[in-house]
């Protein structure tokens, strides 16, 4: 396992953070439809727990997690008992304000972080990613100009009652690093002027590589960067790369996934086919740009975990391909980011 250091920061992260959110049976955001058995529940929280328990084996040392996922359950269980749960760097998210809510409530911070030091049997969060859905904004407007006007005009305010109270959990020992989860461009901008922010944490994969201008300021900058679903939630993988062969039920059939699908189309006949594989070829993607520190990535099972290791190996694409599939995303139009979940 290679380890990198976020931004200019003390804190290495290995290139692979085990992302928490839907490890188990009990997981409120799925990439498989359908009611599972008692028996499949038990089975899909076994592999579940071997996944992680492989992923900390070979040398993962950060696992992002949060409170809504539905998962925290496994992830106390586990780490309750584990020897090297002291070493391990957890990241979590925090919302405020939601998105109808009027005022931010640095309360959210420091219940989120208390909540978390409990469940995952730390002493300490080594990183806080917090997202900003309001004040006052639709979730319609979530990924919108009109949404994003309002969330840019009230940062100020925001951030001053959130620093106070990172600060004092900072004071305590109970954190690290303040983050921000921007959901657009424009507001990271925004969010990086305010000199607030320690990186970012945001979506960066071949269909959503949006970000690359970012990871270049953020390089600059010496802030770090966690590149979210790199492999689009499963659909940049050897198993779901290919729409037509996928099972019938396949969540990937939904007309959500048609404009991504059809870039995706464009950018093989681009780019060609990965000697490796797709699965290998969008993690090493994701993490060819320097200010990129780690992947936050959801694996179910070992094969998964052990798919994820090999490719956190030998080179990764040089600039000229991150550049090549950024021109190719600007061309075609990166398909409405909008929430994946149940498209
Ligand atoms: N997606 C979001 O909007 C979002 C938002 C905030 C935070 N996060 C964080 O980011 C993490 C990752 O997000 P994500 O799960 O949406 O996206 P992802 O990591 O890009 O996709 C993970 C999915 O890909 C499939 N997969 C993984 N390894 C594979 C392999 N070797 N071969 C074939 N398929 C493989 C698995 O699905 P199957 O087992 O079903 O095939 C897995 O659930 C989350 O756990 C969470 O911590 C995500």
């Amino acid at each position: 396992m290679r380890y990198r250091q976020f931004g200019n920061t003390d804190l290495e992260l290995s290139e692979l953070c085990f992302g928490a959110m839907r490890f188990t049976s009990t997981a409120d955001h799925v990439t498989l439809p359908g009611e599972r058995s008692q028996a499949e529940a038990e089975q899909q929280n076994r592999e579940g727990r071997r996944a992680l328990e492989a992923a900390l084996g070979a040398g993962v040392n950060c696992i992002h997690s949060s409170g809504d996922y539905g998962t925290r359950w496994m992830l106390s269980e586990i780490l309750a008992e584990h020897p090297k749960r002291h070493d391990i760097h957890h990241v979590i998210k925090m919302t405020t304000p939601d998105y109808e809510e009027g005022h931010v409530d640095p309360r959210v911070l420091r219940d989120s972080v208390e909540e978390a030091l409990r469940d995952l049997h730390t002493d300490r969060i080594a990183i806080v990613q917090h997202l900003q859905r309001g004040p006052h904004v639709p979730k319609a407007e979530a990924y919108a100009a009109e949404g994003d006007a309002r969330r840019i005009a009230a940062l100020p305010e925001i951030l001053e009652p959130l620093q106070d109270t990172f600060e004092a959990l900072k004071r305590e020992g109970k954190v690290g690093h303040f983050i921000t989860f921007p959901h657009t461009m424009g507001y990271a901008e925004a969010a990086l002027d305010t000199g607030a922010y320690a990186g970012v944490a945001h979506f960066f994969n071949v269909i959503e590589p949006e970000a690359l201008p970012i990871l270049d300021r953020l390089e600059h900058e010496g802030r770090g960067f966690l590149a979210i679903r790199p492999l689009l939630q499963g659909m940049l993988t050897d198993k779901r790369v290919q729409r037509d062969g996928l099972p019938a039920d396949d969540l990937k059939h939904r007309a959500g996934w048609d404009s991504r699908y059809a870039l995706l189309e464009k950018i093989r006949a681009s780019i060609g086919e990965p000697d490796a594989g797709w699965t290998n070829f969008a993690l090493k993607f994701a993490l060819a740009h320097p200010a990129v520190t780690s992947l936050v990535v959801s694996a179910n099972n070992e094969r998964q975990v052990e798919a994820m290791l090999a490719a956190c190996d030998g080179n990764y694409p040089d600039r000229e391909m991150l550049d090549r599939v950024y021109a190719l995303v600007e061309e075609v139009g990166m398909p409405p980011k909008a929430d994946l979940f149940g498209l």
